[in-house]
């Protein structure tokens, strides 16, 4: 396969489990004590961790438009978490006191902390994962529109996709120039498979154990 249409089959079998994960993510009716707020604190958890696998990616990664790369998605979400903040903060929750730390770090965070390659890394963190943000925060964003609360949308609409866009876009445009033998085309799709199967057990066990679905991504 050449490295496009490794790309377009990547992409295809993502959208097929994306698809499968907006389902599981809008899925029943959301009860009452589904709260923005307790959406929101998921977010900052999601966007701690994005940031700092970008920052320890790039620290380790040898080329150069990667690294920048890394470099201003690490910034992005940073950002991403300090905009979440204010908003807590503004529908009464003192997000000074909250610390996403508490509890551990995912499973997701530890598998693609340990990545090492840079396909794998790409194709697993800016490709897939960014893309599991841009379905599940416009899941989140259908969730804040139904509840009236139209300034969390507008933050997400507005500024907070457009970056995840841009991450997710970058990704595609890096990829095309990491799989051009087979051996990194088997990594590169083996980092998405799992990245995808361990976002579906995060929001299965989230739904499960606190009724928490329509969690937005980083
Ligand atoms: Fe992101
Ligand atoms: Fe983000």
């Amino acid at each position: 396969m050449t490295s496009e249409e490794f790309l377009i089959s990547l992409e295809q079998e993502n959208a097929a489990c994306f698809e499968r994960l907006v389902q599981l993510s809008a899925a029943g009716e959301a009860p009452e004590s589904l709260t923005i707020e307790r959406l929101l604190r998921v977010a900052l958890k999601n966007e701690l961790e994005a940031s700092e696998i970008a920052a320890i990616w790039m620290a380790g990664t040898g080329e150069l438009h990667v690294k920048l790369a890394l470099a201003r998605q690490a910034g992005d979400e940073a950002k991403h978490y300090r905009l979440i903040e204010e908003r807590l903060n503004e529908l009464g929750v003192d997000a000074s006191a909250i610390d996403p730390r508490q509890g551990g770090y995912s499973p997701l965070f530890e598998y693609l902390s340990g990545l090492k390659d840079t396909a794998s890394r790409v194709a697993a963190g800016q490709f897939t994962r960014e893309g599991i943000a841009l379905v599940r925060n416009q899941c989140f964003i259908d969730f804040c529109e139904a509840r009236l609360d139209r300034k969390t949308a507008a933050m997400y609409r507005d500024v907070i996709q457009p970056d995840e866009r841009h991450h997710h876009e970058l990704g595609r445009t890096l990829l095309a120039r990491l799989v051009s033998d087979p051996q990194d085309q088997a990594r590169a799709r083996e980092a998405a498979r799992r990245t995808i199967q361990l976002a579906e057990e995060a929001q299965e066990t989230a739904r499960l154990k606190a009724g928490l679905s329509r969690a937005p991504g980083c």
